[in-house]
């Protein structure tokens, strides 16, 4: 089953007097259950693509059909409930807020989807686990290391059960052990059957995942299967 399907997608800025076509003419199809990482050089688009994926943006013209429904021509207010229930987003700066702790900011997506408090914190708990960081719901960002940040946005990101995990260089900020440890997590996401694109910079870190895209100049340059994926010896996830 397809989760993404892009048909022909621009997208375009005016600035000023400027024409930036971020987009130019890009055609993909993600299926439920891949892993995909989108590459390509600085300015190449992948950020407006990823934002246009996950329902932050919509393209200037072109189809965008996101698990089964029509979104290229939705309202801002259709779109921002399409990205609530679909889209678990992770960013390279964490995103998190500053005086919550990791409980708190995990729940957060969960207070606009109706549950009570008892079921939100339940919740936002047993995502915590899911990246091995129960043991730290009650810290807050600054007591935190760096990768365990990162755990804990990826916590949040999949706290409403999204169709698809969207990463935007989510290792950028993180030493090279670090980084292997959140591959290593998103690893044993996907072999839970999650559905994950990531954007790098890195080749070591796109060769985790099982295809590969790359853009240029708004184009998709190439697009191929990674058939021997790099696998991270999979360590239990501690909080120390
Ligand atoms: N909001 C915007 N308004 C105007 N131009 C933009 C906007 N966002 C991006 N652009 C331009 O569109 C092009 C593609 O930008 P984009 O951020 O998608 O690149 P990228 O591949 O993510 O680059 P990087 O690897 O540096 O993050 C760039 O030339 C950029 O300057
Ligand atoms: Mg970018």
């Amino acid at each position: 089953m397809k989760i993404i399907e892009t048909s022909h997608i621009a997208k375009r800025y005016i600035m000023g007097t400027e024409i930036i076509d971020a987009l130019k003419d890009v055609t993909i199809s993600v299926s439920k259950g891949e892993y995909v990482a989108f590459m390509g050089p600085s300015g190449s688009g992948k950020s407006t693509l990823m934002n246009i994926i996950g329902c932050l943006d919509s393209p200037t013209s072109g189809k965008y059909i996101l698990n089964s429904k029509d979104v290229s021509d939705m309202t801002e207010n259709e779109l921002a409930e399409v990205r609530n229930k679909e889209i678990g987003f992770v960013f390279q700066t964490f995103n998190l807020l500053p005086r919550m702790t990791s409980l708190e900011n995990v729940a957060l997506p969960l207070i606009y989807a109706g549950y009570t408090k008892a079921q939100r914190t339940e919740r936002a708990m047993a995502a915590l686990k899911s990246v091995g960081l129960e043991q730290r719901a009650g810290h807050r960002p600054n007591e935190l290391s760096g990768g365990q940040r990162q755990r804990v946005a990826v916590a949040r990101a999949l706290v409403n059960d999204p169709s698809i995990l969207l990463a935007d260089e989510p290792t950028g900020n993180l030493d090279t052990r670090t980084s292997y440890e959140i591959m290593d997590l998103f690893d044993q996401l996907h072999s839970k059957g999650n559905t994950i694109v990531v954007v790098t910079h890195e080749d070591d870190i796109a060769k985790y995942a099982h295809r590969i895209i790359r853009l240029r100049d708004g184009l998709v340059e190439t697009d191929v299967v990674n058939a021997n994926p790099t696998k991270v010896k999979l360590t239990q996830l501690k909080a120390e």
